[in-house]
């Protein structure tokens, strides 16, 4: 029998009790382990859930119960998720989280003290919600040398993006129908400016890369100020506008980023639609993998959470080897060599003069303007090319191949 606690019993918190409920016959036939919840930590009180029982408002009667093998961190936010963390590992248990806020900005620090300990410290429900995307990464592809991880990371802007393709809504209506449905938050600055997918891209590029660099010193930019028109001129360059996390090596360096992206029909993240979530894995030998799913909500998330449990106690230690980012080794997307999706001033002369400077043959004429998707090019080469013509974008974008 393993005996765990619950920190948190909001969406996922509550969402773990009922997976571990629901299929509890099915989860002791695959795994032959019985799972029992001792505790359940939170704020409030549940007196009308049938589990309402076993909720305590001290952690402390979790942390000195020899009984608690494992701890499951649903709480969200920094603190006190990661002094609760650091003080479950260090009394021996191990610890399952869907908390990328901690695993983001103190994973490197929390992953030493758990080998420190000899336990677990798992966090397959941190990204991606209930897609196997942690330890893919970290087991199936040790024998590959990844190149690059992108993807959509964040439902809720994928919700609100997909409506401004296919109804052709403006972002603020678009996001008001988000907020309807319940999927953006009551504050949904996170999701909207980027955050969470920064959150998000950097785990993924520690996994890949064993450096992880502080959300907050990557460069992020949210969908704010993408409007219907820019959609609309992206599909008829053949492309969908989606917020990319993105992570590559460059030369000796690492970049991560997250800003909105042209994503050509040929990707399949093209494809991901609504609040589905997809990751694309670019590695050799095994070339590119895609991964697809439900990345966020409650059941899918707490399967994340139940496998995570699992694993924690079948395995010998499981954990990665990270080191904190350097300065130094952290790439600037200007160093990134991408095509890249122009609006430029201009006539079709004028993008007739375009086309050798920046490698296109195919352009789209608008009022005053032409669109189109250059060669691959660094930041570098975009300035010496828009001072050739001398010209300044209306915007530009990367693209996703
Ligand atoms: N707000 C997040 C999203 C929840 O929309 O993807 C999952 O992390």
């Amino acid at each position: 029998m393993i005996h765990i606690a619950l920190l948190g019993f909001g969406v996922v918190g509550s969402g773990t009790a009922e997976v571990l409920t629901k299929n509890r016959s099915l989860i002791e036939k695959h795994s032959g382990k019985q799972i029992e919840i001792k505790y359940i930590l939170d704020l409030r009180d549940f007196p009308d859930h049938p589990l309402g029982n076993r909720v305590v408002h001290d952690f402390n009667l979790i942390l000195n119960d020899p009984e608690i093998s494992v701890v499951a961190e649903m709480m969200g936010g920094s603190h006190p998720a990661y002094e609760f963390t650091k003080a479950a590992l260090a009394a021996g248990k191990h610890v399952v989280t869907s908390n990328k806020e901690v695993v983001a900005n103190f994973g490197v620090e929390l992953l030493d003290v758990a080998r420190e300990h000899g336990v677990n410290y798992l966090f397959e429900a941190s990204v991606g919600g209930g897609i196997p995307i942690i330890r893919p990464l970290q087991n199936d592809f040790a024998p590959d040398n990844i190149l690059s991880v992108s993807g959509i990371l964040n439902g809720t802007t994928n919700y609100i993006l997909s409506k401004m393709k296919n109804d052709g809504a403006e972002f603020a209506d678009a996001l008001r129908q988000a907020r309807e449905k319940g999927y953006a938050e009551a504050d949904p600055t996170a999701d909207i400016e980027g955050l969470d997918a920064a959150r998000k891209i950097v785990i993924l590029c520690a996994l890949a890369f064993g450096v992880l660099i502080p959300p907050s010193e990557i460069e992020v930019e949210g969908i704010t100020k993408i409007t219907s028109d820019q959609v609309a001129v992206a599909e008829s360059l053949g492309c969908a506008v989606k917020l990319i996390g993105h992570t590559e090596r460059i030369g000796d360096r690492v970049l991560a980023q997250v800003c909105p992206h042209l994503v050509p029909a040929s990707n399949p993240i093209h494809h991901v639609e609504d609040v589905f979530n997809g990751i694309l894995v670019n590695s050799d030998p095994l070339g590119k993998t895609f991964f697809y799913g439900a990345g966020a909500g409650k059941l899918p998330t707490a399967g994340a959470i139940v496998a995570d449990i699992l694993n924690a106690t079948s395995s010998d230690l499981v954990l990665p080897v990270w080191k904190r980012a350097e300065k130094n080794e952290i790439a600037g997307s200007r160093e990134r060599n991408v095509r890249r999706a122009f609006v430029l001033p201009g006539c079709a002369k004028c993008a007739e003069r375009a086309k050798p400077v920046f490698g296109f043959e195919q352009y789209v004429v608008q009022e005053g303007a032409f669109a189109f998707l250059s060669r691959p090019m660094t930041g570098e080469e975009v300035e010496n090319a828009l001072r050739e013509l001398g010209k300044e974008p209306v915007w530009t974008l990367p693209v996703l191949d």
